[in-house]
């Protein structure tokens, strides 16, 4: 492993006030989105659409890397450059997404286990080759009645960390992702505590395995009460309990966090990273920053439409949601610069 490559990639990543955009989406949830805005479900739908994420001006000042899905590592533009040429270009590293998606978990109810280890080593030194620096796996964990179980934990956390043992040896930062669903109507409380206990059986489990703590960056959800919790809190309710709940369970060693936004809108997953850096500033002992997908793109998809002539416009709107959040990571961000738009 060469720990030293690892680390310069993870500091790009987590430079100055800038963060991730996951652009990653699989196929079924890409092809969701699409048909809730009304864009055809196609292969060329799908690339002119990433075309217009990679190719938006100035995306480079907001954005250090940006999660490829497969299909997308592939594809070019219009004029026959790669995306992950444009990318390089514009100074933003490309990573790619290597989980081969949730699945029921046999014997677990209701609870998921992701796919992927199988075959894992080979297709990353592909990526590797075509130009990949770092790799993202999502694990996935509900609450409900009786649920999260152990069983299911401790499943997904193995598989995060033999994922992220072969990243290292093949050259690729592992973006570790333990995502706590917000479905449901459990509490802040709730999804405090089952965010803890995840995060900590993960980082046992990553010395277990022999990961490089100063080799990785850490993906998880905020800690926020279930879209179905009658109780939502204040955003800085959120904002200090999710700080507090890493502090009990992410190692100093980590040198980066970069939250997930999990279908918060983009409004307040700005809002609660904002609030996290004015309330504990000089106090945290790694970066925290920003790798959103539904939360930076969501609002460009929706004016995009599929329409040629919008084009522009979604690109404006893809720039403005990163540069907010370039503001939230500095701290600098408030409710009122939506209003700007
Ligand atoms: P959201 O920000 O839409 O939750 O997506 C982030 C991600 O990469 C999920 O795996």
């Amino acid at each position: 492993m060469n720990i030293e490559a690892l680390k310069q990639t993870v500091a790009a990543l987590m430079a100055g006030d800038k963060g991730l955009l996951a652009m990653d989406e699989s196929l079924p949830t890409c092809n969701k989105r699409f048909a809730e805005v009304g864009i055809p479900q196609t292969v060329e739908y799908r690339r002119k659409y990433r075309e217009l994420i990679v190719t938006t001006p100035n995306l480079g000042s907001c954005i250090s890397g940006t999660i490829l899905f497969d299909e997308t590592i592939y594809q070019a533009t219009n004029n026959g450059v790669l995306f992950v040429d444009i990318l390089k270009q514009a100074g933003i590293i490309p990573g790619i997404k290597v989980d081969e998606g949730a699945v029921n978990m046999a014997g677990f109810p209701n609870e998921k286990i992701t796919e992927g280890l199988d075959g894992l080593r080979g297709r990353l030194e592909k990526y590797y080759t075509l130009g990949a620096r770092f790799a993202k796996w999502r694990a996935v964990i509900t609450i409900g009645y009786g649920i999260p179980t152990d069983g299911c934990i401790e499943a997904n956390v193995h598989a995060l960390a033999r994922y992220a043992a072969l990243c290292q040896e093949a050259g690729l930062v592992p973006i570790v992702e333990p995502e706590v669903l917000m479905d449901g109507g459990h509490t802040l409380k709730t999804c405090y505590e089952v965010t803890e206990k995840v995060i900590r059986k993960l980082f046992i489990e990553l010395e277990t395995q022999r990961v490089n703590l100063h080799g990785l960056l850490l993906k998880p959800n905020m800690v926020i009460a279930g879209k179905d919790c009658p109780e939502q809190n204040s955003v800085d309710e959120a904002a200090d309990a999710t700080v507090n709940c890493l502090l009990e369970s992410v190692p100093a060693a980590v040198p980066g966090v970069a939250f997930l936004s999990g279908g918060q809108s983009a409004a307040d997953a700005a809002a609660h990273l904002n609030a996290m850096h004015v309330r504990f500033k000089d106090k945290l002992p790694w970066a925290l920053t920003f790798s959103f997908a539904r939360a930076i793109q969501q609002p460009a998809l929706e004016l995009w439409k599929g329409i040629d002539e919008n084009v522009k416009a979604a690109q404006q709107m893809l720039y403005l949601r990163a540069s907010l959040d370039n503001a939230a990571r500095r701290g600098e961000y408030s409710a009122a610069m939506e209003k700007m738009k």
